[in-house]
């Protein structure tokens, strides 16, 4: 009798083991699976970054893994991901557990994604187009955004000024101000300095980036969820996207009791309401059309997307510029050449700051800030590096890869802005180099948050000269989001 239930017991198990890396025609090579949760312990203990950079190496620049049931493709070869980013049917995307949650607050239901960051085919190209058109139309990432920089510039400059000769904790310090210039632009107000309220928004998206990791069985598991109600990444997660949503649809209300019939095409919320104003009755379709319900989406993403990412570049490039001292002289040497000490750096000296230019692209290199690019799905079949992915299959590019890989750059863990330039001292930026993805899903605020970058670092080099106060320099894991450490100037 124990024999028999010996045998099932092994018969079972193999099966599962076997049904587990049956892997679907097409896919590249990988890793033996474990049923139903796949390769996830794996990736859990480790960081994503360091499990994807140990699967790169040992399956090479494509290969493919399982995830709670769903297989997904790495992609981390540089000429593999150009292809693969920029091919349409590589270009969908998967289901997102965060922005999953904020969905079904806003409907109240679970509903299929809204917004831009979580949808695919026409619903995204939509969304995705009237938003690039308006934030064209409003200046974004031109010149005309200077002054709305400035104005919290001048602050943020005030405040540094203030504090000159004590020891300071950069930290989430750059957040409200790039807040602000979201803010300007979506909603076209701005928050004092000061704002306490302003401040734990601050707080909680960072906290919710930082701990977010879809691979945690608290956020996969409703049994775990219902165990373990206070486990700080349910809290961390879905509870502040419960809270920052309730700010967004409550600034989106106050904004529409206080225009009442009135237009304004001067700010993207007044813009997307005017559009949505010349619907007919009846006519407003999550599927076909712009709706309110996309529009609190689409902010919600403008200001999660575009305040974390920039101000998290920023607090890198004074990290590596405090540990680099000799960057840092070269750069300031540069300005005072090229835009003289009684001038602010503005975006007309960008062209003439070719060392400074390379500092920027330098940051983000080291600073690797997403080091995949928000998964992507294969809507249809896709070939790509002579395999057939399936049509369902989750994509990610490791553009980690491209940005430090020793077959990229030589000694690709030093700060040396001077790769990027040519022997004639121009800006040269390799076809590998991609921190803000490419194709089809390239970064929604990439012209923004590059002038952003610019305005802000530069100035701030300028004006002041920065070094670490101490080694008491202290590292946070992250799961998509490189967090730079904490530490005081
Ligand atoms: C230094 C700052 C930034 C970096 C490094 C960055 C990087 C990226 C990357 C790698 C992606 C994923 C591309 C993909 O899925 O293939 C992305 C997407 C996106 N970014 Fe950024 N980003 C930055 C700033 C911004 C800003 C300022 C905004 C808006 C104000 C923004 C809005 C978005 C949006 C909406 C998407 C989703 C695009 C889509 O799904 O079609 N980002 N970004």
């Amino acid at each position: 009798m124990w024999t028999a239930v010996a045998v099932l017991v092994v018969t079972v198990v193999v099966l599962l083991l076997f049904r587990a890396n049956k892997r679907p025609a097409g896919l590249p090579p990988g890793p033996f699976s474990l049923p139903y949760i796949g390769n996830a312990l794996q990736i859990l203990k480790d960081t994503s970054k360091g499990a994807f950079k140990k699967y790169t190496e040992a399956y090479g620049g494509i290969m493919s893994f399982k995830s709670y049931g769903v297989w997904t493709v790495l992609v981390s070869d540089p000429a593999l991901m150009r292809t693969g980013l920029a091919d349409p049917v590589a270009s969908g995307r998967t289901d997102l557990l965060l922005l999953r949650k904020r969905d079904s607050i806003i409907k109240g239901r679970e509903c299929p994604a809204l917004g831009i960051i979580g949808t695919s085919g026409d619903v995204w190209r939509q969304q995705r187009r009237f938003t690039l058109r308006t934030l064209r139309d409003l200046g974004f990432g031109r010149n005309t955004m200077e002054p709305i920089m400035q104005e919290e510039l001048d602050e943020l400059l005030q405040l540094f000024t203030r504090r000159q000769g004590e020891k300071v904790d950069v930290g989430l310090l750059f957040n409200r101000s790039i807040v602000n210039v979201i803010w300007a632009i979506t909603i076209g107000k701005r928050y004092s300095y000061d704002d306490k309220k302003l401040e734990a928004l601050v707080e909680k998206v960072n906290k919710m980036l930082l701990t977010f990791n879809p691979l945690h069985p608290a956020l996969r598991f409703r049994w775990v969820k219902k165990l373990f109600p206070n486990l700080s990444i349910i809290r961390h997660t879905e509870g502040y996207m419960a809270e920052v949503l309730a700010f967004i649809e409550g600034e989106v209300e106050a904004y529409r009791q206080e225009m009442g019939d009135q237009v304004d095409t001067g700010c993207y919320i007044g813009a997307y309401l005017y559009e949505l104003s010349l619907l007919k009755p009846g006519e407003e379709d999550d599927q076909t059309t712009l709706t309110v319900d996309h529009l609190k989406a689409n902010i919600l993403e403008l200001f999660l997307a575009g305040s974390e990412t920039t101000s998290s570049t920023l607090w890198w490039a004074v990290f590596f510029l405090a540990s680099n001292p000799q960057a840092q002289q070269t750069m300031q040497e540069e300005m005072d050449r090229v835009v003289g000490r009684d001038n602010t750096p503005a975006q007309a000296h960008m062209d003439r700051l070719p060392y400074t230019m390379a500092t920027i692209c330098e940051v983000q290199r080291m600073g690797d800030l997403l080091p995949f690019a928000i998964p992507h799905k294969a809507t249809e079949d896709v070939s790509l590096g002579g395999y057939r992915i399936p049509k369902g299959t989750t994509i990610l590019f490791n553009l980690s890869h491209g940005l430090l890989d020793p077959k990229y750059w030589q000694e690709p863990t030093q700060f040396r802005p001077e790769r990027f330039l040519t022997e004639e001292g121009k800006v040269f930026k390799p076809d590998h180099f991609m921190p803000f993805g490419s194709g089809k899903r390239v970064c929604l605020g990439e012209s923004l948050a590059r002038l952003e970058v610019f305005v802000f670092l530069a100035s701030l080099m300028h004006r002041f000269s920065w070094r670490l106060a101490d080694d008491n320099v202290t590292w946070e894991t992250s799961t998509f989001l490189s967090q730079p450490p904490n530490f005081y100037v």
